[in-house]
């Protein structure tokens, strides 16, 4: 039974679909300490948080049988990424089931900016009337500057349009043609910064969009700009915010999120009138936490039931169909990656794979990790995954090139492994044939038909007489049945290659004998 643990509160609808499986238990356990995580997690498959449990990679190390981590909502900073990955765990995350909620609280918080609600609101309550002091500025014929323009971004300039404001929009992937689509103008950073009334960012957290607005940017903007940022804290560096604001060079910012969570009694935003904070509430709405709760549950499902899921943070999707039509693909790639893995010998420094006809069609990577998982699986048994086989080959220093062909050379589909090690280098390629399963149909440059599958012999040797019998006594000795074999050579009398498939475990010590038989110039066994 496989057990769910949710550590943050996520909508009862969440949880209900994850306990329609009826193959897991469901472990919500909240506000947890560190070393109480550590215990929780230990025998968890699945762990499901929001933003406020931080998966760090003693978490991670400590879970020993987990698979998969889901973050209801978008960022997944919170999450040590690059060690789930190595230990092979899948990350995903509801992308955009928040988008609304966090467009609709940027856009409430910009208004409240320009029109001081907040800090009327507190007077007013404090039993003062004071009409003068707050009057505000319109939004309409004001330029506000967009920086990130992915779903949440592009759904503010939406409503900015809809308020008659100017919209620029900074983001390395925004084109000019859906630019000119949504009624933004397309600028550079400073272009963005520098024209701007309102500035809202969208960007993740990450080393580029880190203070990406710092004391430097502050200062080119126009004075009396007013910021805001319901993405993540540290986007805009909060110190140097503080500063501009005791110069008034920023008018007012609005902020939803902090560089340390919660923020601080003492933080120096908290002094002024004209910024408005709140804990994190961009995606506060009960749509919102709905949405996420459903999506990052049914993924959870469908990653625990092995079926496709779509929105893997650290794995490419792919589709029903593509993994239909990758299916026995998939299995041909894995079988080549164990045969290379028997055949190589010797450390592995690069690898180039080629896909030819149908074996070309876009699968988003995953044949060469399978093909890798193959490889690096045979010398780590079960800890090399689709997840984590890109980060073995580089932690390996194994450089993969993969080359696609629109048909093959001998075949209506192939896969092509070139391997390189510091023993040599082997060539070997693969079929799938409609009848009959994954062949090998080529070894080492030499044509030869077998399944790959069961347990292997492959000799390169000399040609010359009695060759494939002293093997065959050799094997006989030791009680081994010889139940196929292929044969491949140039020319006579020159180098050949023998493939045998028996029915038993070849020992070492018989590898050994037919190695020092006469003429014999390699030999290997090969389990699949
Ligand atoms: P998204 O991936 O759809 O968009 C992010 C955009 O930022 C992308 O278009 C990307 O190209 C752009 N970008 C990345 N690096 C950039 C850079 N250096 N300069 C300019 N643009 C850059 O993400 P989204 O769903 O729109 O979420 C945006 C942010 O909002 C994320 O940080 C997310 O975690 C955060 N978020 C916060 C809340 C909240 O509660 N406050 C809720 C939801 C999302
Ligand atoms: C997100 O990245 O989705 C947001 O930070 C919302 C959240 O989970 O609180």
């Amino acid at each position: 039974m496989a057990k769910i643990l949710v550590t943050d509160d996520i909508s009862a609808t969440g949880i209900e679909v994850l306990e329609s499986l009826d193959e897991a238990t469901v472990d919500v356990q909240t506000n947890l300490s560190e070393p109480e995580l550590l215990r929780a997690i230990a025998d968890a498959d699945a762990l499901v948080v929001r933003s406020q449990t931080t998966v760090t990679e003693a978490v991670i190390e400590a879970a020993k049988k987990l698979k998969v981590i889901g973050r209801a909502g978008v960022g997944v900073d919170n999450i040590d990424l690059e060690a789930a990955t190595r230990r092979g765990i899948l990350v995903i995350n509801a992308p955009d089931g928040n988008t609304i909620a966090a467009a609709e609280h940027t856009f409430a918080m910009m208004i409240s900016l320009a029109r001081h609600i907040p800090a009327a609101n507190r007077d007013l309550l404090t039993g003062k009337w004071n009409r003068k002091q707050w009057v505000g500025v319109e939004l309409r014929g004001k330029t506000l500057s967009v920086l990130g323009m992915g779903r949440i971004g592009t759904e503010v300039a939406k409503r900015a349009k809809a308020f008659e404001m100017t919209v620029m929009g900074y983001d390395p992937f925004l084109t000019e043609e859906r630019a000119q689509s949504l009624g933004v103008i397309k600028a550079t950073l400073d272009e963005a910064i520098q024209a701007a009334d309102f500035i809202t960012v969208h960007t993740p957290l990450t080393k580029e969009t880190h203070h990406m607005l710092d004391a430097a940017k502050l200062a080119t903007m126009k004075r009396g700009v007013r910021l805001i940022n319901c993405a993540r804290g540290g986007i805009i560096d909060e110190l140097a915010l503080a500063d501009a604001l005791q110069s008034g060079q920023v008018a007012g910012a609005a902020i939803d999120v902090f560089e340390k969570e919660p923020l601080a009694d003492d933080h120096p935003l908290r002094q002024f009138t004209n910024v408005i904070l709140t804990p994190h509430l961009g995606a506060s709405t009960i749509e919102a936490q709905e949405n996420v709760a459903i999506q990052v549950a049914e993924e959870i499902v469908k990653v625990l039931r092995d079926d496709t899921f779509e929105h893997a943070v650290n794995l490419p999707s792919l589709s029903p169909q593509q993994k239909a039509h990758l299916a026995p693909y998939l299995e041909l790639a894995e079988k080549l990656g164990v045969f290379s893995a028997q055949l190589g010998q010797g450390a592995p420094s690069s690898v180039s794979i080629t896909y030819a006809g149908d074996a070309a069609t876009p699968d988003g990577g995953y044949l060469t990790r399978t093909f890798l998982k193959g490889l690096f699986g045979f010398q780590y048994p079960g800890e090399v995954n689709y997840v984590n086989a890109l980060q073995y080959a580089e932690e390996a220093g194994l450089r993969v090139q993969e080359v696609r062909e629109s048909r093959g050379r001998v075949y209506t589909n192939e896969i092509s492994i070139s391997l390189q090690t510091d023993a040599g280098s082997h060539h070997l390629t693969g079929t799938l044939y409609s009848e009959s399963g994954p062949r090998i149909v080529e070894l080492d440059g030499y044509p030869i038909d077998m399944p790959v599958e069961g347990i292997l012999l492959f000799t390169r040797h000399m040609d010359k007489p009695g060759m494939i019998g002293r093997i065959g006594t050799l094997l006989g000795n030791q009680s081994i049945n010889i139940a196929g074999m292929q044969v491949g050579r140039r020319e006579s009398g020159g180098e050949a290659v023998m493939l045998l498939m028996v029915d038993r475990s070849i020992s070492s010590s018989v590898i050994d004998e037919i190695a020092v038989v006469d003429g014999i110039l390699m030999v290997r066994a090969i389990e699949l």
